[in-house]
């Protein structure tokens, strides 16, 4: 696994100073995380430290669970896929309000490498959440408009609910990716000794 050093150094912060990304079958990924309740230099410190995470691991966005930080934050930045481009997002407390119609896209995730799959997610959809200076923002998003944004943030969103993008896969397409799940589960169990929170399916 790779980690990113911090800079600075906070002991009794509420966030680890070393950020490690963790794969499937890491049960942290299964835990539904924490509201965020304080927003200060410590918070900022690890959104900062989060987009140093995505970027070195080539994504276009990270959940806190997936660096074993179960508490409700995201980052995007979906303009990445871009050259030379950028649109850096912070998503904390997140809620989904008013979702109509189903799209589908084909996504990866970086706890997840080398699975890539079709999943299915509501079209247009409303997005309140606070950045990380406490203030508060609805954006409405329509994938099929041209939001990319409204899948990432879909895929992110679930990430706090301690769900995952194979589990909205049918049996069929599971099955196309089954080898690959039960090589991340030997590299985990490798790892820890521990089998994890395998997909019952
Ligand atoms: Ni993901």
């Amino acid at each position: 696994m790779n980690t990113v050093r911090s800079m600075s150094h906070h002991p009794h912060s509420l966030y680890p100073e070393q950020l490690e990304l963790i794969h499937y079958p890491h049960p942290v990924l299964r835990k539904r995380a924490a509201e965020v309740e304080v927003f200060d230099d410590a918070l900022r410190d690890f959104c900062a430290r989060l987009f140093e995470c995505m970027v070195e691991h080539k994504g276009i966005g990270l959940a806190a669970p997936q660096v074993s930080v179960s508490k409700r934050i995201f980052i995007t930045d979906h303009l990445r896929r871009e050259e030379g481009k950028s649109d850096r997002r912070v998503w904390i407390n997140p809620r989904l309000e008013f979702p109509v119609g189903q799209t589908s896209y084909e996504e990866g995730c970086l706890s997840f490498p080398a699975i890539y799959a079709k999943v299915e997610r509501h079209n247009r959809f409303d997005i309140v959440a606070f950045n990380e200076w406490g203030a508060e923002q609805r954006i409405s998003l329509d994938v099929e408009a041209g939001d990319f944004l409204g899948i990432v943030v879909q895929h992110e969103l679930d990430h706090l609910d301690g769900k995952v993008f194979v589990d909205h896969l049918t049996p069929a397409q599971i099955t196309l990716i089954r080898r690959r799940l039960k090589e991340l589960e030997q590299a985990f169990k490798k790892a820890t000794g521990k089998a994890g929170a395998v997909l019952r399916r």
